[in-house]
Formats: C-alpha cells, structure tokens, sequence
C-alpha cells in the first residue's frame, strides 16, 4: 500500500497529548485495548525523555496532557513529570486504576499541578469488579474517588461496558454518584488490541443495549447539573461509524511507552503505517509532517463513497484501525458504515449466535488465579 502523505491539508496544532507512560499495570482486564505485544519497562522513555516530550508538545500548542498508560502510578518519577507539565502551563489529567493511589502521592501530585483524575472501574459491586479486573481492586478504588474528592479533584469515572457488566449499568451510574464524580463515561467496549481477542466474549447482546438506552437517559435527565454522563456506542450496532479521534490527526496525539507517536491510541495495530518516534523526530515534525499523520488527514485519502458522503464531516469515514483490522485496508471506509459494500463484515459478527460465548482471556502477562492469591 502506498503511503506517499497526499499534500499535507493544513493541520491545527494539537490540543491534546496522551503519553502512556508505561504498558506495566496491575490489573488484568479481558477488555484491554493496549496491543497484544506491551512495550517492556527496559524499553520506556526515561524521564529526562518524557520532560522533552512535554515540552515538545507544549511548543506545538498541546493544552491538555493526559497521563496514562498502563498504570501511571507505576512510574516512579511520575510527580516529577506532573510537575513539569504544569510548570509548562499545560492542564494534566492522571488516567488511572486508583490502584497505588495513596493520600500522600495524592497531595504530592496535587501540589504539583495535577488538575484531574479519570478513575476506571470494572463492576458496580466488588464481586463483579474483582472478577472482570483480575485483581482484588475495587476496595481501592472507592478508596482513591474518596480521596481526590477530599482533594478537591474533579474527578470522572470510566466504566467500560460489555456482555459481562451490562446488568450492573444502573449500579455502575449509582457507584459514580456516590464516589461524588463530575463525569461518568459509561463506553461500550471498542475491539482493539487485547479486547479484539475477546470480542467474542465482550460483544453485549441487542436485549442489554436495548435495556440500557432508558437506563441511561434518565440517568442523564435526573442527573443533570450535577454529574454530566457521556454513552458511547456499541458502534457494530449502529448504521453509521463513530467519528473517531474527531478525525485522523486533528486533535490529539499519542506517545507509547517506548517514545513511538501515534495518531490514535490504536494505531499500531495498522502494520502497512510506518510510525515514527519521538527519540528520533522532534514531535513537532511529526505531527505536521510525517507520513502517518498525513496518510488518512482530511478528505483527500477518502475512498469515493465517503467522499462523495454528506456525512463525511460529521464522522470523517469513520475509524483508521476498525478499517484495517475488518478488512485489511486502512483506507476503506469503516465496515460499520450500511454504505459500505463491506457492511457484511459486521453483520456476520453480529449474527454470530451469542448464547453460550467463549470465556474471556484475562490480558497477561500474570495468571489471574495468581492474581487471586
Ligand atoms: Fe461516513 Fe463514509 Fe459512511 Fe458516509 S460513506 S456515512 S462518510 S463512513
Ligand atoms: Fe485508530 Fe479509530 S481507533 S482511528
């Protein structure tokens, strides 16, 4: 496949940087969308990297970091990372399992600048949590949402939801709500890495999306003014795809562990995509000019449905990845699309009868009856 940059549209700066810091975490959640191979911890970028990484983005106009990985907390140098991006004047946003989450690395994190905390949580009650984590976590993150909250954090909740958690929607709102969260992202699982693996066992029946619609609506009526809830799709569902990323190379951009720059979390899993990294090309080049932030910029790459689509401005073709991993191609339009001839893709995915579906593979590298221990 060709990959020759069509004549780079012009690109906006960046608005936002998410640097997963590290693959390493402790938990073992079947619907991971890190790759299957994670980068190794001998292979991070050290914080003298990641300073300049910060820096890089900031100069490039990125406003808003997001400290992710993994398992941020894993790095022990991440209150020195806080720091300089705030001292940057960028807003920082810890993504995390709470796990490791301490009062005093709290405070410390706090005073250094740190403006957010994004929560996961797996279940509504421990049991279930436990269960679909790998890991006895749940007690900590009650703990953790308790403690940003004493901070003054803001603080969102992100539940990830699919076949095994789609009965405890209602109390997954209700958890949010007593852990005091400002926004609850409820996001139906996206097949990506490690959850493609198991996309037979995540993918949620049409009765549990069906019972969930109302459930979420009048959670989002009743709980207006006080904790915004945002629903994502289970986009296999839908007639039309998800306008993923706000579109390739508009808005954000990401730094795996090991320094490569990504235009989205996923896009690795795109193997005909030459990527760069950032101990090799200042970040800046990267986002203006390489050829995998150019390759699906704008309009110009979009097969001729899609260009000829009234709704290409509102979904931009849809997804990069999804496009690749269902039909090989990077540049086809998203199969989720009715419009497209490749529709059946998706169709036979969902026609796949559903009563009895594979178990889950807990992500590695630990067995979770080790986990359990
Ligand atoms: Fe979106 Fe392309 Fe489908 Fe139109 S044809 S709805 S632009 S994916
Ligand atoms: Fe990569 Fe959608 S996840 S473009």
């Amino acid at each position: 496949m060709d990959l020759t940059p069509a004549p780079a549209p012009e690109a906006a700066p960046p608005l936002g940087l998410l640097a997963e810091l590290t693959h390493r975490c402790p938990l073992h959640c079947g619907y991971c969308s890190n790759p299957l191979e994670l980068i190794e911890r001998e292979k991070e970028l050290s914080t003298e990297q990641w300073t300049r990484v910060f820096t890089q983005a900031r100069d490039i106009g990125v406003l808003q970091v997001h400290l992710s990985g993994g398992e941020p907390l894993a790095r022990p140098d991440l209150p020195e990372l806080v720091s300089h991006v705030s001292g940057l004047g960028a807003y920082v946003n810890l993504v995390t399992s709470g796990l490791g989450l301490t009062e005093a690395r709290l405070a410390d994190l706090a005073d250094r600048g740190l403006d957010h905390v994004q929560l996961s949580v797996q279940g509504a009650t421990a049991e279930r949590a436990d269960l679909l984590a790998g890991a006895r976590a749940h007690h900590h993150k009650i703990t953790a949402a308790a403690l940003v909250r004493a901070r003054g954090l803001p603080l969102t909740v992100n539940a990830v939801l699919h076949r095994g958690n789609h009965d405890q929607l209602a109390g997954l709102i209700e958890l949010a709500e007593a852990m005091g969260a400002d926004r609850l992202e409820l996001a139906n699982t996206q097949y990506y890495g490690w959850a493609l693996r198991n996309r037979a066992a995540l993918m949620p029946t049409p009765e549990q999306l069906a019972a969930a619609e109302p459930v979420v609506r009048a959670a989002i009526e009743r709980l207006k003014g006080t904790m915004e809830i945002v629903y994502v799709l289970a986009d296999y569902y839908e007639p039309y795809p998800k306008p993923c990323m706000h579109g390739w190379g508009a808005l954000q951009l990401t730094v795996a562990p090991d320094g490569t720059v990504l235009p989205c979390p996923a896009a690795s899993a795109i193997t005909t995509l030459t990527l760069d990294n950032v101990k090799d090309t200042p970040l800046g080049d990267i986002w203006y000019k390489s050829g995998s932030f150019n390759a699906y910029r704008g309009e110009e790459w979009m097969p001729d449905l899609c260009r000829s689509c009234d709704r290409r401005a509102l979904d931009h073709g849809g997804c990069r990845c999804q496009a690749f991993l269902l039909t090989g191609d990077a540049a086809a339009t998203d199969p989720v699309c009715s419009k497209s001839d490749r529709r059946g893709v998706v169709d036979l995915l969902l026609a796949t009868p559903g009563a009895a579906p594979p178990e889950m593979v807990m992500r590695g590298p630990r067995p979770v009856a080790a986990v359990h221990r």
